[in-house]
């Protein structure tokens, strides 16, 4: 393949490699928002992704894969632990959300994550034409643009986090706090979804990264939106991620996808409502919070397994990770324990998948439940509930969100819950269960306005064009 003049860099491809257990191998889609909100502007442009093919120990030539040129970035067995499983998902991630679950500060996998960052960043080198501009992803490859930029200091460079950026009190934690500020100030912006993420950022790269420049010295200054690095500008900024949200409009209206969901309801036995979770199965995601509601609804009397069923669909992910194993265990006993204390035989309360949907189930579902919840306790924007409001063409269907999603600042006619206060999400709950038809109606059409009219392609035009680079048309 050629030299690209758009690249985004990110951990994971679009495509994923799957081992299957007669020993061959296929591609399927990523799991995760990020591959959701690029991967459809990336190839309207015929852009070129570096990424890992997300099996440890494999050389994967470079292909095309329709418009899209995939450049692999191998990970051998041992990165994969420490750079993977380590750094990024038990140190970045959790301190990165408010540390939930404690993280892990351990110098192998800084090492192994210093390492596989500057493997990236070659690879990006690579594979950019001469003035390209390259776009780097998300908390796995905060070293690549400074990195990059010594190699390529012709390329434009952007990066954007996919996850919250945490409070500055909680980021100061992080035994490699400069390090990492240094390697986010080699990008020419960097983005996140929330003002105060970018905030934050700013305050950190002053007091972090250099000092107040006097007399001539070279030195890192900050004013709202900018930080002065020496002689360049690195520019900061909030920039709300969102989905293809027509497209999903048109698939939901579509006569496979309508017979789906009501095939769907059929084979729930045609309850009166349907209240649907959907998630990667992650600590963060609030999963336990709503099976703790729905289970003290069921015994308080408010609602009834004939009445009402709960799905869930919880994405493996992480899965060898620490935390997650727990979580995965608590949530498996939770719904075992609510099934066997209130369902009845054809009548389980809860139907959990511990599976990935494809998207036109998915888009099946949303269409078919009557409540979307989605109760994170941190998610940096959260994408499915934009995906169920842009299903949602009927004007069917509420929206049950929690205050610490990036969306909540957007989707402010959902009934917003504060996912610690359980009396308060079980309230939401009842509401959305008998919400009045026009009311909800109105909700809907309220919700539909913003995501409809703030899509990725909005998204990622306004990110580009506040990196100045023609692409962003
Ligand atoms: N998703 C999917 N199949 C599943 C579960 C999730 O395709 O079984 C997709 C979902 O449609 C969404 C993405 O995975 O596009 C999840 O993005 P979100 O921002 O909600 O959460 P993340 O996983 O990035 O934390
Ligand atoms: C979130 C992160 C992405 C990540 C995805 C799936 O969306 O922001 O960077 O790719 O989760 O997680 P995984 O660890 O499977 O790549």
């Amino acid at each position: 393949a050629g030299r690209a003049d758009f690249v985004v860099v990110a951990n994971r491809l679009p495509v994923d490699l799957e081992r299957l257990d007669d020993g061959t191998q296929r591609w399927k889609h990523s799991p995760g928002g990020l591959v959701t909100a690029l991967e459809p502007f990336l190839r309207a442009r015929h852009g070129a992704w570096v990424g890992w093919p997300g099996v440890a120990d494999l050389d994967v030539e470079p292909f095309l894969d329709e418009d899209l040129h995939i450049h692999p970035v191998s990970l051998t067995a041992a990165e994969f632990a420490e750079y993977y499983e380590g750094f990024s998902n038990a140190t970045l991630w959790p301190l990165y959300h408010d540390v939930v679950v404690p993280p892990v500060f351990d110098r192998t996998w800084w090492n192994s994550y210093q390492r596989v960052n500057r493997r990236f960043a070659e690879a990006a080198a690579e594979v950019s034409a001469e003035g390209a501009t390259v776009w780097v992803q998300d908390y796995q490859l905060q070293l690549v643009p400074s990195m990059l930029r010594e190699l390529r200091p012709d390329l434009r460079i952007g990066f954007f986090l996919h996850i919250p950026f945490p409070p500055v009190e909680l980021f100061m934690q992080l035994p490699w706090r400069t390090e990492i500020v240094q390697g986010l100030l080699g990008a020419d912006l960097v983005g996140f979804h929330r003002p105060g993420g970018a905030q934050n950022f700013l305050w950190l790269a002053r007091r972090l990264a250099g000092f107040e420049p006097s007399r001539g010295q070279v030195g890192v200054r900050s004013r709202p939106g900018v930080v002065q690095v020496g002689d360049r500008t690195v520019r900061v900024g909030a920039f709300p991620i969102s989905i293809a949200a027509n497209d999903l409009d048109r698939l939901a209206r579509t006569k496979e996808v309508q017979q789906r969901a009501k095939q769907l309801r059929a084979e729930l036995g045609n309850p009166r409502r349907i209240l649907l979770g959907v998630d990667r199965l992650d600590y963060t995601k609030g999963i336990d919070v709503r099976l703790h509601a729905m289970r003290e609804l069921l015994a308080e009397g408010d609602i009834t397994v004939e009445d009402v069923v709960m799905i869930q669909v919880a994405t493996p992910s992480r899965e060898r990770v620490e935390h997650y194993q727990e979580m995965r265990e608590g949530i498996e006993r939770a719904v075992g324990r609510i099934n066997g204390e209130y369902g009845r035989v054809g009548h389980p309360a809860v139907h959990y998948l511990h599976t990935s949907v494809p998207r036109k189930d998915l888009v099946a579902f949303y269409c078919a439940a009557d409540v979307m919840v989605v109760t994170p306790v941190r998610d940096g924007m959260n994408l499915v509930c934009k995906e169920y409001v842009a299903s949602r063409h009927d004007l069917g269907g509420t929206l049950v969100l929690s205050e610490f999603a990036g969306a909540a600042a957007e989707l402010t006619s959902a009934f917003l819950v504060n996912p610690h206060n359980l009396d308060g999400v079980k309230d939401a709950l009842l509401a959305a269960l008998n919400i009045e038809e026009a009311e909800g109606r109105r909700r809907m059409r309220a919700l539909r306005r913003q995501v409809l009219t703030h899509d990725v392609d909005r998204w990622a035009r306004s990110f580009l064009e506040a990196l100045g680079t023609p692409h962003a048309e």
